[in-house]
């Protein structure tokens, strides 16, 4: 497994996608560990995009619990339902965020956030984790972050 991740630098979105995407899942094929595989996709997304903050919680017993990460010191619980990240993981399907400050509800770990993209993954009827993007750009994620992040955390379900 090749530990350099490559991709072609100031190219569009979607084609860093599809350039980091097989890497990924080259990362993950060996991995069964899945936290391992959280801080690796973490780490792969923060460097190819540099996103605010990127990371990961977990489901741990009806409570979001704060995962691998790349980026700023971030909260560490969140109830379902709650803020962005537990309306995802309540609702079972990706929310994109324009604007955080109109979010109601949003949960601020950092005022210099201003964007966000959360994605759930839900094996058998439970949603196991999220992945959560933070951008300090407004209205930064679109159709094609939530097509390719989708695939990504459809590697978990493997
Ligand atoms: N903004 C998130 C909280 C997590 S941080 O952004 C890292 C939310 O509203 O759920």
């Amino acid at each position: 497994m090749s530990e350099q991740l490559i991709f072609t630098q100031n190219a569009n979105r979607t084609q860093i996608y599809q350039e980091i995407l097989p890497q990924i899942q080259a990362v993950m094929a060996n991995e069964p560990d899945e936290i391992a595989n959280m801080a690796n996709v973490a780490a792969i997304l923060r460097e190819a995009f540099g996103f605010f903050w990127v990371g990961f919680y977990r489901n741990i017993e009806n409570e979001l619990v704060l995962g691998p990460f790349q980026g700023p010191l971030a909260c560490t619980r969140i109830k379902i339902g709650k803020g962005v990240c537990g309306t995802t993981a309540l609702k079972q399907a990706t929310i994109i965020v324009p604007d955080v400050h109109v979010f109601p509800g949003h949960i601020a770990c950092s005022s210099a956030s201003k964007s966000e993209i959360v994605v759930p993954c839900v094996k058998a009827g439970i949603t196991t984790f999220v992945l959560d993007v933070d951008s300090d750009s407004l209205a930064d994620f679109s159709e094609v972050d939530k097509v390719f992040l989708e695939q990504i955390v459809a590697l978990f379900k493997n």
